[in-house]
């Protein structure tokens, strides 16, 4: 039936469109195709996915050293091909591994100019980790926070359907690889930044205080912005700083909008439209102010199709200061 080979076409676009690329060419960032980029999909061989499996006791503990070998240990045997490039990464002996996002020269502008030396960071969705590793070697200890054990990303229902095979299929296919290239660079790096999974709106209790919080292009993903934003906000002393895409134009980018699944009805991970202004509001309300929005462009591969010329993407970045 013709609605149902939509979604279905749908619903493919998007579970590779979660890290991946729309048909919008102006929301590159986070919808089309993860799947289709080199090693995104499936191997026949490799590790078999970690998703899901059982948390450690509301979540805790994961930050323990103890821990955190554990989790590298069970994702060592991940090779370059087990893992799904989201970022293009220099390895330490120089080769270039191809992602989708070259954020490489981007990334001041991406962070909005944060002083990172000394300070401890939270980082929410990381994805394969180039923010990650660019924040430790600028001196900052850094936590990052993914989706993981039995909790999925967020994707919107379809006709009324929630989509319970679909975040199976992708937190299998394409999340967990994802997370094998987190922890294949941090091996390549020997980076002490740690990764812990859960609830997003419901943070590990025991994560402690935060100099600042990092939201890089994942509050458009996110079924409740706001919540998110306000539990991180909650354990953050200093800053929070909010990049994401700049998807509409059509209203001045201080305006106060967020518009709802402003792409096609099949596509699954778009969640928003989010103008700055918009993350400038609720920020006020969570108790950070003097926000500054700034704009730039950062380097991708439309639909992760990495035969495909690169584009400038256009973002923007809200920083506000406790206070
Ligand atoms: C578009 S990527 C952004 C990667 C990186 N922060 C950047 O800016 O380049 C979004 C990341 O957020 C994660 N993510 C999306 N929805 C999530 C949720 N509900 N809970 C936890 N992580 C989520 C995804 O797994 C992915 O790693």
């Amino acid at each position: 039936m013709p609605g149902r080979s939509k979604v279905v076409r749908g619903i493919r676009r998007g579970a590779a469109g979660l890290l991946s690329r729309s048909d919008d060419p102006g929301t590159g960032k986070g919808s089309g195709a993860g799947a289709a980029a080199p090693g995104g999909s499936p191997a026949a061989s490799g590790p078999a996915p970690l998703w899901p499996s059982y948390p450690p006791p509301h979540y805790r503990g994961q930050l323990h050293p103890g821990f955190q070998a554990q989790m590298a240990q069970l994702r060592s045997q991940a090779q370059r091909q087990d893992c799904n490039w989201y970022h293009t990464f220099e390895l330490p002996d120089g080769t270039v591994i191809p992602g989708a996002w070259d954020l490489r020269g981007g990334e001041d502008a991406y962070l909005g100019g944060t002083e990172l030396s000394g300070k401890r960071v939270l980082e929410l969705g990381p994805a394969s980790g180039y923010l990650t590793f660019h924040m430790e070697r600028q001196g900052a200890e850094v936590v990052s926070f993914e989706g993981g054990f039995d909790v999925s990303v967020d994707l919107l229902p379809v006709n009324g359907e929630e989509l319970v095979h679909e975040k199976m299929k992708l937190m299998r296919e394409t999340v967990d690889r994802v997370h094998n290239s987190w922890w294949f660079m941090h091996r390549q790096y020997g980076s002490a930044a740690k990764l812990v999974h859960g609830n997003i709106y419901d943070l590990p209790g025991d994560l402690g205080e935060f100099d600042i919080a990092v939201f890089g292009a994942i509050m458009l993903h996110l079924r409740e912005p706001w919540g998110a934003l306000a539990e991180a906000a909650r354990r953050t002393r200093q800053r929070v700083v909010v990049t994401d895409l700049i998807q509409d134009r059509s209203a001045p980018l201080d305006s106060n909008i967020m518009r709802f699944s402003p792409l096609a009805t099949h596509e699954i991970s778009n969640w928003w439209s989010i103008y700055p202004g918009a993350v400038v509001s609720m920020l006020e309300r969570l108790g950070f102010r003097g926000a500054r929005i700034t704009e730039h462009e950062q380097t991708h591969h439309l639909g992760h199709d990495m035969d495909a010329e690169p584009v400038r993407i256009p973002m923007f970045t809200v920083v506000a200061d406790r206070g």
